[in-house]
């Protein structure tokens, strides 16, 4: 069985964190794409070095030609700018915009076979676009996004009974913005109701710190926003494409009509196995639950319309 060629496009703060994951689990060989020369070169030669520690066999390669990620068949995104503080993710739209049209078009050129996670934000916008401009199978292109969301609420549910992560399960569906959806409903912890364990009050505190995590990241470190759960994240679409796990994540995913929208991208739990997105899972929502999404879907599709693809 030949290895996996994983190709990375922004060696960035996530790309770094994506590359140095996914050499570390062997869970294929690396070639990170950047624009700034020397940047994913020094990354890779930087974990290829330390990889002898760890006994990792993974090969790394860092490029500024985008031939080199020729035949991977996993490609993830993160080119593009994040956020500083006082922006929201919709105000890189313009600038990322313009580099996602060109990330696609060059996939498209030299990955044409390849599953595409896209991490970049506005993420519903770029995906969106990515899918778009690229013609890919809508499919084999993805957004990661909900698995974040549906961590860090994991994360504050678990920080707040003193309880294991592994636990605690949650879904987040809609955009990944401040209108996203998280479904206290549908969390539980040890198979028992996140609602019968915490009072509403509580629950929603936690919504509302899922919601605006991003933004408590980014006001904290001020340089640029969160990079390692969003990389750990995108590694087990990936792996769950690789290796056909069938795993049910909640991600961007292209709908064709299920909670009554059609030819969107949005967060959704769905089973990524070896084909890719291969199911949509329809949950069956409250009308609140329904109203919160239909407003996160409002406030996806205004942003896509805008840019007039
Ligand atoms: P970063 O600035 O550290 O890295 C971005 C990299 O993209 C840089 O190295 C830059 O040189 C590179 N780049 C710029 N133009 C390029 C092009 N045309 N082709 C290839 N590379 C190019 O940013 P980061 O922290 O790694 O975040 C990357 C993106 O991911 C941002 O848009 C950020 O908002 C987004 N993000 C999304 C999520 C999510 O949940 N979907 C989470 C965190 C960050
Ligand atoms: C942000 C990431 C988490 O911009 O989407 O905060």
């Amino acid at each position: 069985m030949t290895r996996k060629k994983i190709a990375l496009i922004g060696g960035g703060n996530i790309g770094g964190v994506l590359a140095e994951n996914i050499a570390a689990r062997e869970l294929g060989d690396v070639v990170l794409f950047d624009v700034v020369e020397g940047l994913p070169q020094g990354k890779c030669l930087d974990i290829l070095e330390g990889l002898p520690v760890i006994n990792s066999d993974s090969h790394l390669k860092g490029t500024n030609n985008y031939a080199d990620i020729s035949g991977s068949d996993v490609v993830i995104i993160t080119a593009g700018l994040a956020r500083k503080p006082g922006m929201s993710r919709d105000d890189l739209l313009n600038k990322n915009l313009e580099i996602m049209k060109s990330v696609a078009l060059n996939v498209k050129q030299h990955a044409p076979k390849a599953f595409v996670i896209v991490i970049s934000n506005p993420l519903d916008a770029m995906v969106y676009t990515f899918q778009k401009v690229s013609g890919f199978a809508p499919n084999k292109v993805c957004g990661m996004a909900g698995i974040l969301d549906s961590a860090r609420f994991r994360a504050f549910v678990a920080m707040e009974l003193g309880v294991s992560v592994k636990d605690v399960h949650a879904v987040v569906l809609g955009g990944h913005g401040d209108t996203m959806v998280p479904l206290p409903r549908y969390c539980t912890v040890g198979g028992i109701p996140v609602t019968d364990l915490l009072p509403a009050d509580k629950i929603a505190k936690i919504s509302e710190r899922t919601q605006k995590a991003g933004g408590e990241v980014v006001e904290l470190l001020k340089t640029g926003s969160a990079f390692v759960s969003p990389a750990l994240s995108a590694i087990s679409m990936a792996e769950s494409y690789l290796k056909d796990q069938k795993r049910v994540l909640p991600c961007a995913a292209y709908l064709g009509g299920e909670y009554g929208i059609k030819n969107y991208y949005i967060g959704v739990p769905a089973v990524i196995g070896g084909e890719g997105v291969e199911k949509i899972l329809e949950l069956k929502l409250t009308a609140e639950e329904k109203q919160h999404l239909d407003a996160s879907f409002q406030a996806v599709k205004s942003l896509i319309d805008s840019i007039h693809l």
